[in-house]
């Protein structure tokens, strides 16, 4: 047992900063066993000195100016808990870094921009750089793919990983209210982001793919090429029709690779209703990693908040304080490679709603565009009128999203549907 501390320095003081003061004062003498050393708080920083933050900071330096912090010699590891892809977060960790202090960080937008130079920095530097509470937040995945599945091949990476999403869609289909009731709802409740499109939109879980897909395929953070589509355009008929067929619908990440390419996709989809992604309920997370060794894993548990959130933090905190040291993204970073980006070359089924008008020779031309776009169908369905037009869904038989995208612009041609056609794709998971 090493007689020095680990003295951490955390910046920022919200949900996950407090949860990180409160498990450290909590547990101190348990943190030290499984450590081998102290573990302590030598410094924290936020905007406000004032803000009473519901737990006891007063032993703590206070800094205002976290680079000031994470500059400073009596921290050995920055806690960044900011959040923000640019600004102070990325100021201090840069600072950190380029005074040889390791990093611990939850910030997922800033590894999503800036993973593969801040990567490069640590390792020159010598620092080391753990973020395993910017993915899927509780769930300890990182250390999954980096740790326990490092003999593997990965060949899929899944994941559900915005918990906002997966409650507005199991709450759509629970009470059978629309996506702009239940969008009003997770904003009562505080579940979005003050940008809501970083959840509803797809980005915050396209960020956290992003960085599961640099480790599972040993390739450089390609936020860019991830394929983003939210949910904002789903209707409460899309999730009932998809139970109706066995399905639920889940905002799904999705990268493999190709022989195209690296394929990463964060898109509303049709998964089976009793795979166990199909079965994830509220807020909850889960990430399945495939593996040629392995076969498959699934991966459960809360995607945020306060104790989940904390405790993430704190396994890489004391990671560091044992001298466990692996290059951030799983192997160094100048072997990452940059992946060529596939985009939507594994084919698929297709679920496709639309509202076509109700007079003779209407249907004929829709399969017929669906057929020159060499689409074949597998299922239709029609329930009810809504004179002058009646809601349709299609099922195709697997194809490739450019052929799906030609038919739906061939169909807006023919004139004989109202408003755009909505397609999902189903996922075999
Ligand atoms: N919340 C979750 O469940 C969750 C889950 C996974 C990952 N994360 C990630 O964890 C990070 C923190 O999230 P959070 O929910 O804890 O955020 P939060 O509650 O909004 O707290 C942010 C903290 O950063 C401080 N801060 C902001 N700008 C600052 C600046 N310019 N200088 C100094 N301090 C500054 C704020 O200070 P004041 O308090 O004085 O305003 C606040 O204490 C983010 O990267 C987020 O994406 C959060």
């Amino acid at each position: 047992m090493s007689d020095k501390p680990l003295r951490i320095g955390i910046a920022g003081l919200g949900t996950v900063g407090v949860g990180v003061v409160r498990i450290v004062r909590k547990h101190a003498k348990l943190l030290e066993d499984r450590a081998g050393r102290k573990i302590e708080i030598a410094a924290v920083s936020a905007r406000s000195r004032d803000k009473d933050r519901g737990v006891d900071i007063s032993h703590y330096d206070w800094e205002d100016d976290p680079v000031a912090m994470a500059r400073r010699d009596d921290v050995d590891v920055l806690v960044e808990l900011m959040g923000g892809s640019d600004g102070p977060a990325k100021a201090a960790v840069e600072a950190a870094i380029a005074a040889g202090k390791h990093v611990v960080t939850a910030n997922k937008a800033l590894l999503a921009h800036h993973g593969q130079a801040l990567a490069l920095a640590a390792e020159k530097s010598g620092s080391v750089l753990r973020f395993e509470a910017a993915v899927a937040g509780g769930i300890p995945v990182i250390k999954a793919l980096t740790e326990g599945l490092a003999g593997n091949e990965i060949t899929r990476v899944m994941g559900v990983m915005n918990g906002t999403c997966n409650y507005i869609l199991t709450r759509m289909e629970a009470t059978h209210q629309g996506y702009n009731a239940l969008f009003e709802e997770a904003h009562k409740l505080g579940y979005l982001e003050a940008d809501p499109q970083l959840d509803v939109g797809g980005i915050d879980a396209g960020h956290k793919l992003s960085l599961l897909s640099s480790i599972a395929f040993g390739t450089q953070v390609d936020f860019d090429a991830v394929e983003l589509e939210g949910i904002e355009q789903i209707e409460l008929q899309d999730i009932e029709e998809a139970a109706e067929m066995g399905y639920r619908i889940k905002l799904l990440g999705v990268a493999q690779m190709t022989g195209r390419g690296l394929e990463q996709r964060m898109s509303p989809c049709l998964v089976p209703a009793a795979s166990p992604l199909g079965q994830l309920e509220g807020g909850t997370n889960m990430v399945v990693i495939e593996g040629d060794a392995i076969g498959q894993v699934v991966l459960r548990g809360p995607g945020a908040g306060e104790g989940p959130t904390a405790s993430a933090v704190m396994g890489d905190v004391i990671d560091l304080a044992r001298g466990l040291s692996i290059p951030t993204f799983g192997i160094p970073a100048a072997k990452l490679t940059a992946a060529r980006p596939a985009k939507a070359v594994v084919p698929a089924p297709y679920y496709i709603r639309m509202e076509l008008d109700d007079k003779p020779g209407a249907m004929a031309k829709v399969a017929a565009v669906l057929g020159e776009a060499g689409i074949s169908i597998d299922r239709m369905r029609q329930h009810g009128h809504h004179s002058p037009t009646a809601p349709v869904i299609f099922v195709t038989h697997k194809c490739a999203r450019n052929q799906i995208d030609t038919a739906l612009e061939g169909i807006g041609k023919t004139k004989v549907v109202s408003g755009a056609p909505v397609a999902i794709r189903i996922e075999e998971v």
